[in-house]
């Protein structure tokens, strides 16, 4: 079977050529196969998110292809990828429009990848099946339709941002440290909500967290990631078999002298 995914060579740096010059990506090669759901640790400037920004398009690579289905999708622009493409960020603020209201954000969300132009309308059938997606969260969000989003929780935008990143199935979702800026009771709600959605779907995922054990036993394969390139690559019955003090150990032995990360997490 071919991969859904094929990342060959993806290599990027930034502030070319000045003091500050940063090799974030080198010579990243990968393939992700159709259902994948890879967590992916690594210390802080490993090039996580940047692999991340790079799937999405949001800069073009120095060298280094990528496709998806079968496609070379290395020249498309963020837009057009973002048919392809779901994304949850750290900060709740970013996933949402603070301004526009619940079913006004869920409206745009289902019209992910149509080109028609982005109305903030709402049809009455919408309404219904917004109504049930909302209900399915269990934060009584569908009793809070007209409600604006910038006066929800941290929690609560941030469950409905992953609802909008699957309302319409993407190819590939992007989860970067989803639940970092949230309280512990949250988080785990949003990580529950992170299995649900994905596991029931098959959605094709990559997660990145600085939460070891949450690497360890979420999704079907982890990548551990190191100076812009992947050094560790484990799925299956090897993944479920790892602890935590064995990627600390790995860890230890990559960053050498440098020592542990203080974000490093081990529960
Ligand atoms: N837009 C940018 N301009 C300049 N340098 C950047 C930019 N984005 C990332 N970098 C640099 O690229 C390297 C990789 O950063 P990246 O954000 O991908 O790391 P990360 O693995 O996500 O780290 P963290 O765990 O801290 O989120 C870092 O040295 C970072 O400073
Ligand atoms: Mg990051």
């Amino acid at each position: 079977m071919s991969a859904q995914i094929a990342i060959a060579g993806m290599t990027k740096a930034f502030n070319k050529g000045g003091v500050n010059e940063v090799l974030a990506l080198n010579g990243l090669t990968l393939n992700i196969d159709e259902g994948d759901f890879i967590t992916i640790i690594g210390s802080n400037g490993a090039g996580k998110s940047t692999f991340l920004n790079a799937l999405a398009g949001c800069f073009p690579l120095d060298s280094g292809t990528i496709s998806m289905d079968g496609e070379d999708v290395t020249g498309w622009a963020e837009h057009r990828r973002a048919a392809k493409i779901g994304r949850v960020f750290q900060d709740p603020l970013l996933g949402t429009c603070a301004g526009a209201t619940i079913e006004q954000n869920l409206a745009l969300a289902k019209k992910r990848g149509m080109r028609r132009g982005l109305g903030l309308g709402v049809k009455s059938k919408d309404r219904v099946f917004f109504s049930e997606k909302l209900a399915m969260l269990g934060l009584g969000l569908e009793e809070r339709l007209k409600t604006a989003t910038g006066l929800l929780s941290g929690g609560q935008r941030q469950a409905l941002t992953m609802l909008m990143a699957t309302m319409v199935r993407p190819r590939l979702l992007l989860l970067d440290e989803h639940t970092a800026a949230l309280d512990p009771k949250t988080a785990q709600m949003i990580l529950e909500l992170t299995e649900r959605l994905v596991v029931e779907q098959r959605l094709t995922t990559l997660m990145v967290t600085h939460n070891m054990q949450q690497a360890i036993s979420m999704g079907n394969r982890l990548l551990m990631f190191h100076r812009g390139t992947v050094v560790m690559d484990i799925r299956g019955e090897e993944k479920k078999a790892l602890t935590v003090e064995e990627l600390l150990q790995r860890f230890t032995e990559l960053r050498g002298e440098e020592g542990l990360s203080d974000r490093m997490l081990l529960c």
